[in-house]
């Protein structure tokens, strides 16, 4: 019987394992087709920081079909894509923009990239939206951030 509980306490422990991870780490992933496969993302705010690994699982090159993965307020999210759009590669992010929260580098079909920032200063249940800044791609590229 006690060796049965502590296979049970073990099981339990692998299972809130990968749970705890994800609420402060996140995937998102783009294609060849201009789209973020997850239209919303959610991370604990328990969480001091996020960690974002963007993953982009088409072929084509960053030149072409590149994203990134920008985070900013849903009210500011519009004008930053065009002030990321108008600063040109290759990063195509407005340097030094206090309304860019987070921001990765541009990447190409088969690349990924993480980002790991500061959350703690984020309102949980606040309006947060995140999009790729490649010229053309905010239009569908873009999806909800929740601290929950
Ligand atoms: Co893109």
């Amino acid at each position: 019987m006690r060796r049965n509980l502590a296979l049970i306490a073990l099981a339990g422990l692998m299972l809130s394992g990968p749970a705890l991870g994800q609420e402060c780490a996140v995937t998102i992933e783009g294609n060849d087709q201009i789209q973020f496969v997850q239209s919303e993302l959610r991370v604990s705010s328990s969480c001091t920081e996020a960690t974002l690994t963007l993953v982009h699982i088409g072929q084509l090159a960053g030149n072409i079909m590149g994203h990134n993965w920008v985070l900013s307020t849903t009210n500011d999210w519009q004008a930053v894509a065009q002030a990321g759009q108008a600063s040109g590669p290759p990063n195509y992010a407005p340097e030094g923009d206090e309304r860019v929260i987070a921001a990765t580098a541009v990447i190409g079909g088969g690349e990924e990239v993480s980002i790991t920032f500061d959350i703690s200063g984020l309102e949980p249940g606040g309006d947060y939206t995140y999009f790729c800044s490649f010229p053309g791609h905010f239009v569908l590229m873009n999806g909800n951030f929740i601290i929950e």
